[in-house]
């Protein structure tokens, strides 16, 4: 290569791998897998070195990448967080233990590990206590997320054991701690480990976000990342984190081996994954290795491959560091499982919310223990960013989601000029123009009631069991549907045992069953039938929130938009999708059709205070509370017939403050005049 064109793709390189940097670390939307970012970085790396006079100190090369985003305080890691060499293949892995044999000329015992695929955090413990979390950063200085780390189950807030004092400190005189018992922490140190989400509960909490219309995460790690930089550490607490430390880190040698210490944090309380294993030769890395390239799908999490760490502390030390990375620890990474096949057609599905996602039907290729015949293309912009044309041979893989996905086009493999994939224009399904919301990747079908697979899947979520647990399988909905029974909720209460029975595969006793089913749905209570309405972006969690701020489906409707994202969680996109779904006629009309088939719109007075004694007083509650949750708080001042509000303004009559109340919210109560109350104040005032 000329210096002319290297300039030009080194230039290139750094230009892509800065914007792909950015998706990756702050806008947790990575466009390209990790293999696609470590393929360009190398190959940068290369040039760099073959052309030195090119070389710059803001390259890519030249840092680790930065999570830094707003809206977070951040604080500088009292050891910095570095990163790991890694490699995809057994030749540099080998290679690496040859310089480790270099500087070491004693046997070196290694441990491995599984590389999770989460996210870097470092936790700052005090007295046994847990002061902070940070973010990686960009290793020198990290986000601040404490209090969305701590609503994470796994994650100690007060460690087990003792406070190391004088008496129980360890150590012999020579300085080493062999034989010794480990019990006591020191006064302050900092753990680091990989923050995820384990699959089923990312499978699950995709589920409900797919049911609520809202967007999907990618896979395990963006959705772990999306969640640790939300600003509502009570939505965090939701999600299903989990945390994994791997290791300990103090100004002061406390132990003599990496495994020691981690069994010393395991014993203080700390999660240390069971996986680890110490072995004592090369060969025993390659069986760890080749043990998880086979068995990782087996595990509930995602890995992306191995890291192995030299155990010694004293080699540790003597190896050293690279400007960027350890020289006694590396990562072997599992290349992802992927498979080349062609593409054989694109189907468009449309879903509950009018959604299209187009689908690809592959030639069956076996990938990962299945055999995999579709593949998603998420949305327009993907196939456009894909270069997708007819009859293409594609790379699928499979990510954390259970369905595989195309990550690149072999374009070697093209012949002649075939015509690109277009997305479609109109509804597969009813021919309805398709429209594009501003700022939304998906296409969408707005004819939401004439649009047949979009009538099912709304009666099918009607029915589903957390909503009104009506006994009806999708095959029954397809068929009352199709024998024109059935064209909203609504319409089932109408249903009586004459009309179903000798329908196909309805006997007497499935047709009494079915006709029972929906007449007990009756007795269900008002925020699953909410919630069992299918407006948009109210998920179970919503849809409670709101049945109990407004207590009745007429108090609901009436209520604005202001008045709605009062609401303590409820958002604009939330306010304005209930209001539009209000505002059309027919959802009015079918709600008071099924008001008058007995079904449940308000919560019963019986059920809504157990006193009135801060009837129509509005709360705003903030900080922290010793002794209650803030959970537990709001629900005493719904039951004594107040309500919370999430932001202070001139309509709040108090707020209840706790320890670290945000100066802001302070500030405005004062000026606006709002009595700030105590715990103490508001449980005589609960008292009566
Ligand atoms: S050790 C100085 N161990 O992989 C060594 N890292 O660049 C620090 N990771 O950012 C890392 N599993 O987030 C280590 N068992 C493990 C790991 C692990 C996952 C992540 C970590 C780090 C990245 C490596």
């Amino acid at each position: 290569m000329d210096k002319n064109s290297a300039r030009a793709r080194i230039e290139k390189l750094r230009r892509e791998l800065h914007r792909h940097n950015h998706l990756y670390y702050v806008k947790a939307q990575p466009e390209i897998t990790d293999f696609e970012f470590d393929l360009l970085l190398n190959e940068l790396e290369t040039l760099e070195k073959k052309f030195p006079e090119f070389s710059d100190d803001n390259s890519p090369t030249k840092r680790v990448g930065s999570d830094i985003s707003e809206g977070f305080e951040q604080h500088p890691h009292e050891i910095p967080m570095l990163s790991l060499g890694n490699t995809y293949s057994r030749e540099e892995l080998a290679a690496f233990a040859e310089r480790v044999r270099k500087v070491i000329d004693e046997p070196v015992e290694y441990v491995c590990e599984l590389k999770y695929d989460g996210v870097a955090i470092s936790l700052t413990y005090e007295q046994g206590r847990l002061v902070r979390a940070l973010t990686r950063g960009d290793g020198v200085t990290g986000d601040d997320v404490t209090s969305n780390v701590r609503t994470i189950r796994s994650i100690p807030l007060q460690l087990s054991g003792n406070l190391q004092t004088t008496d129980n400190r360890w150590g012999t005189a020579d300085g080493t701690t062999a034989g010794h018992v480990i019990n006591g922490y020191p006064e302050r140190f900092e753990i680091r480990g990989e923050v995820l989400m384990p699959l089923e509960g990312f499978r699950r909490m995709n589920e409900q976000r797919r049911k609520a219309g809202e967007q999907l995460f990618a896979n395990p790690r963006n959705a772990t990342a999306g969640t640790l930089k939300m600003q509502n550490s009570s939505i965090v607490a939701k999600r299903p984190l989990d945390c994994y430390l791997y290791s300990f880190a103090a100004r002061e040698s406390l132990f003599t081996t990496h495994f020691e210490s981690l069994n010393a944090c395991s014993d203080w309380g700390f999660k240390i994954p069971p996986y680890s294993k110490l072995v004592g030769s090369l060969d025993e890395v390659f069986g760890f290795i080749d043990h998880w390239a086979d068995n990782r799908r087996e595990l509930p999490f995602e890995i992306d491959g191995v890291v192995v760490k030299v155990n010694s502390l004293e080699q540790q030390e003597q190896l050293g560091f690279t400007a960027k990375t350890p020289r006694w620890a590396i990562a072997y990474k599992f290349k992802a499982e992927r498979a080349r096949t062609q593409l054989l057609s694109v189907d468009f599905q449309v879903g509950r919310t009018g959604a299209v996602t187009p689908v690809a039907n592959l030639e069956p290729v076996p990938l990962a223990g299945t055999t995999v015949k579709r593949a998603s293309l998420h949305n327009a912009d993907q196939i456009a960013m894909l270069g997708l044309k007819e009859e293409d041979h594609v790379y699928v893989e499979k990510g954390g989601d259970i369905i595989p996905k195309i990550v690149g086009v072999d374009i070697g493999m093209r012949k002649g000029d075939p015509a690109p994939v277009v997305f479609i224009s109109t509804c597969p399904e009813c021919g309805t123009e398709l429209t594009r919301l501003p700022g939304e990747a998906a296409h969408y079908c707005p004819n939401a009631y004439g649009c047949p697979p979009q009538i099912k899947e709304r009666l099918e979520h009607f029915v589903s069991r957390k909503a009104m647990n009506i006994n009806a399988a999708e095959a029954t909905i397809e068929l009352l549907y199709n024998e024109g029974l059935v064209h909203n909720p609504a319409d089932l209460y109408q249903l009586r045992y004459e009309d179903v029975i000798g329908l196909d595969r309805f006997a007497e006793r499935s047709s009494r069953n079915l006709i029972a089913s929906i007449e007990d749905s009756k007795a269900v209570p008002f925020p699953r039938v909410l919630y069992a309405l299918g407006i948009r972006y109210v998920g179970e969690t919503v849809a409670k929130k709101l049945a109990i701020h407004f207590k009745s489906i007429d108090q609901l409707i009436a209520a604005t938009k202001e008045e709605l994202v009062e609401v303590d969680e409820i958002g604009e996109r939330i306010a304005e999708s209930v209001i539009s779904f209000f505002s059309n006629e027919k959802n009015v009309r079918m709600t008071d059709e099924l008001m008058n088939a007995g079904v449940r719109f308000a919560i019963p007075r019986e059920e809504q205070a157990v006193s009135d004694r801060l009837g129509g007083k509005t709360f705003v509650i903030s900080g922290k509370f010793s002794g209650y949750s803030r959970d537990e708080l709001k629900e005493m001042v719904e039951k004594n017939g107040g309500r919370n509000v999430s932001s202070v303004s001139a309509k709040t009559s108090y707020i209840l403050a706790g320890e670290n109340m945000g100066p802001e919210k302070l500030k405005k109560a004062e000026s606006l005049g709002i009595p700030v109350i105590s715990m103490d104040d508001f449980m005589n005032m609960v008292k009566g």
